[in-house]
């Protein structure tokens, strides 16, 4: 019984690892999945990547047990409403799906006002320090809804922004909302400071902004757009 397991998946991987290889599971008996926008027969993930592989607008496929392949495009993929499903294990293509996986460039900066010499662009300069006497963290003056904006050098799909928090006074920016071309994408209110974190956006566009809603001095040590 073994011997026979062994040598059916030998079987598999021989005729056709080339294509197989292209794709990789990204969750497992997923009770959702993205909407489908072809469904073919396929007795096993080979036929499934077969099937997906063949059609450009293809980014992977969910695959259900009674041999069915559901193939999805990247825009439903990266949507944040999938379906529910009954549990079936879901693949994309692995190159495709690590070259999403990349910080976009920040090309541009304003924000609402600056307090000395903490202008905007120390936000975006590449400096990860989060100490605000070394220079490189925005501050604005301490009015209401003071904001940073960045401008990406194109329109781009921003899954998250990791923002770099000031070591002291950290707790001014418990309360902000994360905007995308002015249209809010994450509002965040922590009961605790944080001092480096992922806010998710999932939002397409080309201006980023964080207004803080604390009350006062809005200041970013350094700000970080990724896309999936
Ligand atoms: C996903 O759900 C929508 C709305 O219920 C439905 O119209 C669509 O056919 C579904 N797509 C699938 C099952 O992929
Ligand atoms: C992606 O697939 C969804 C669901 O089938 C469809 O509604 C949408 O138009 C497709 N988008 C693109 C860019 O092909
Ligand atoms: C994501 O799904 C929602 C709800 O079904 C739909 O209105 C929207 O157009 C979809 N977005 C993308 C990028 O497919
Ligand atoms: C920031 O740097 C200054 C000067 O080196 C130092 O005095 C201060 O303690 C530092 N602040 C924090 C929060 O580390
Ligand atoms: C932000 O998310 C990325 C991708 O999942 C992860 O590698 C990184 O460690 C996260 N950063 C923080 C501060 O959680």
């Amino acid at each position: 019984m073994m011997l026979q397991v062994l040598l059916l998946i030998c079987g598999v991987a021989a005729s056709g690892a080339q294509v197989f290889w292209f794709f990789s599971p990204v969750r497992f008996h997923s009770v959702s999945t993205p909407a489908t926008m072809e469904s073919v027969p396929g007795n096993a993930v080979l036929q499934c990547s077969q099937h997906c592989a063949s059609r450009p607008t293809c980014f992977g496929f969910s695959w259900l047990q009674l041999g069915l392949c559901r193939l999805f495009n990247w825009s439903a993929f990266i949507n944040d409403t999938w379906n529910s499903s009954d549990a079936c294990d879901v693949y994309t293509r692995s190159e495709q799906f690590k070259q999403l996986q990349k910080r976009l460039k920040f090309v541009g900066c304003k924000q609402s006002s600056t307090h000395s010499s903490h202008i905007c662009d120390n936000a975006i300069d590449g400096n990860r320090k989060q100490n605000l006497s070394f220079g490189s963290c925005t501050h604005t003056t301490g009015n209401p809804f003071e904001w940073w904006e960045g401008q990406l050098n194109a329109p781009s799909f921003v899954s998250y922004v990791t923002i770099y928090n000031r070591q002291d006074y950290a707790e001014r920016l418990n309360k902000f909302s994360l905007q995308m071309d002015g249209v809010e994408c994450n509002r965040v209110s922590l009961t605790l400071p944080f001092s480096v974190a992922n806010f998710s956006c999932n939002a397409f566009g080309s201006r980023v902004r964080v207004t803080n809603l604390f009350g006062q001095y809005l200041s970013i040590c350094e700000i970080e757009a990724y896309t999936l």
